[in-house]
């Protein structure tokens, strides 16, 4: 890897800011529900203990969009990752301040500490030069390991790199290798399976995924405004109104480089999301209007299982449906079973995706499954990471970015 890592810069004694991706499913009683996040950062958290560094990390969790939410307060995190590596990790409630700054002057060697969700605060999201002033006063260097935020140019992700010397965490450069590695010479044919909510951000990468791939399997949230613009009738189904025209441009342009886009043709349906209620298989031209989609249906299933056995290659972020109802799972299900019996590259990308593939004990069956969504997606797109670029290159000359204190 071209960037400077963890491993490349002395840590001993010093104040690093871990910037970590711990945005993790919870359940209602803020039971992580999948901490394949937290884990993946393990062998950062531990190397920097092991080089006595004092261990601030700091995260978001949610969409709080500035404001303070109790439900996406980061101490069950904290709880979690303390017994995952069998020390205390202090939660602080807030991430930046005098407060903070004075438990973090007090640190010991070795001591980690997990600063409050970066997203109560505006300037998180903004960029703002104060927050990011105010959140570099913590520490003497950044290590970021946020592979699955890296795609977002917020303060803690790339602000930061203006006032302090940032380097890659251990899966950050792990993430980097294995997705350029897989995605430099890709096996064809090559597919990609889309799903999952934020259908919006996916469309609008897919128009630069699709010069990368051969076929595109559409289900989840996205396959309804692809239906939508296809004209058909999707009843109550969530669809991204302002996203039609590109669709229609996504499908033009897939015709003229020969890319195969593959939509539901049947789906099973629901006037309600939740378990005890009635479901129907239908036709997508047949979705009755008091319903919405909530999972492919039978001949969708049989169908890309037929496409995905002749593929080499195939990246997936995104489950089928809703997957969480087990009445809406059997897409998701099927899908990650295909994956795992094929004599392929597979490449698991997104929370939700990774959440699937590990409930089913399959993980070890892909090639890679990583901690990012949208940031694999734009990876896969060929676009440069904002939060990549501005780490620290191998041969960067220290006087070129900001130095240790
Ligand atoms: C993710 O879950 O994909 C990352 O944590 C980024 O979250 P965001 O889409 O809310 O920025």
């Amino acid at each position: 890897m071209q960037k400077k890592t963890v491993m490349d810069v002395d840590v001993d004694g010093k104040r690093v800011l871990v910037r970590t991706d711990f945005n993790v499913p919870m359940d209602r009683n803020k039971k992580i529900k999948d901490d394949t996040r937290l884990r993946a950062c393990l062998p950062t958290i531990t190397y920097l203990i092991g080089h006595r560094a004092r261990i601030i990390l700091c995260s978001h969790l949610g969409r709080p969009h500035g404001r303070v939410d109790e439900n996406l307060r980061l101490e069950p995190v904290a709880r979690r990752l303390s017994e995952l590596l069998q020390r205390p990790v202090k939660p602080l409630r807030e991430a930046i301040g005098p407060g903070v700054e004075q438990v973090v002057s007090g640190m010991q060697e070795g001591e980690v500490v997990l600063l409050e969700n970066l997203r109560f605060y505006q300037g998180e999201e903004e960029n703002d030069p104060g927050f990011t002033q105010e959140l570099s006063k913590l520490a003497d260097l950044v290590v970021n390991d946020a592979f699955g935020v890296s795609h977002r140019a917020h303060a803690s992700v790339v602000g930061l790199a203006d006032y302090l010397p940032c380097v890659a965490g251990l899966l950050m450069e792990k993430e980097i290798d294995q997705l350029s590695r897989i995605l430099e010479n890709p096996a064809r044919p090559f597919a990609l399976v889309i799903g999952g909510a934020k259908a919006g951000e996916k469309i609008r990468l897919l128009e630069h995924i699709i010069p990368h791939v051969d076929l595109v399997l559409i289900g989840g949230g996205t396959a309804a405004t692809f239906l939508k613009g296809g004209g058909c009738n999707v009843g109550i189904s969530a669809v991204e109104p302002d996203k039609m025209e590109l669709v229609m441009r996504i499908m033009q342009k897939a015709r003229a480089l020969n890319v195969t886009i593959l939509l539901p043709e049947d789906v099973v349906v629901t006037e309600k999301l939740e378990a005890t209620a009635i479901t129907l298989v239908v036709s997508v031209k047949q979705i009755p209007a008091n319903c919405r989609i909530a999972d492919i249906g039978p001949l969708t299933i049989t169908e890309y299982t037929k496409e995905l056995k002749k593929c080499r290659m195939v990246a997936w972020n995104g489950p089928m449906g809703v997957f969480e109802v087990p009445e809406f799972s059997e897409g998701t299900k099927s899908i990650a079973m295909v994956l795992a019996g094929l004599n392929a590259t597979t490449v698991i990308g997104g929370g939700s995706t990774a959440e699937v593939v590990t409930q089913l004990g399959l993980s070890g069956k892909m090639t890679h499954v990583s901690t990012g969504g949208g940031a694999f997606l734009q990876f896969l797109s060929g676009k440069i990471l904002p939060g990549i670029a501005v780490l620290a290159d191998r041969n960067q000359s220290s006087s070129s970015i900001p130095t240790l204190m």
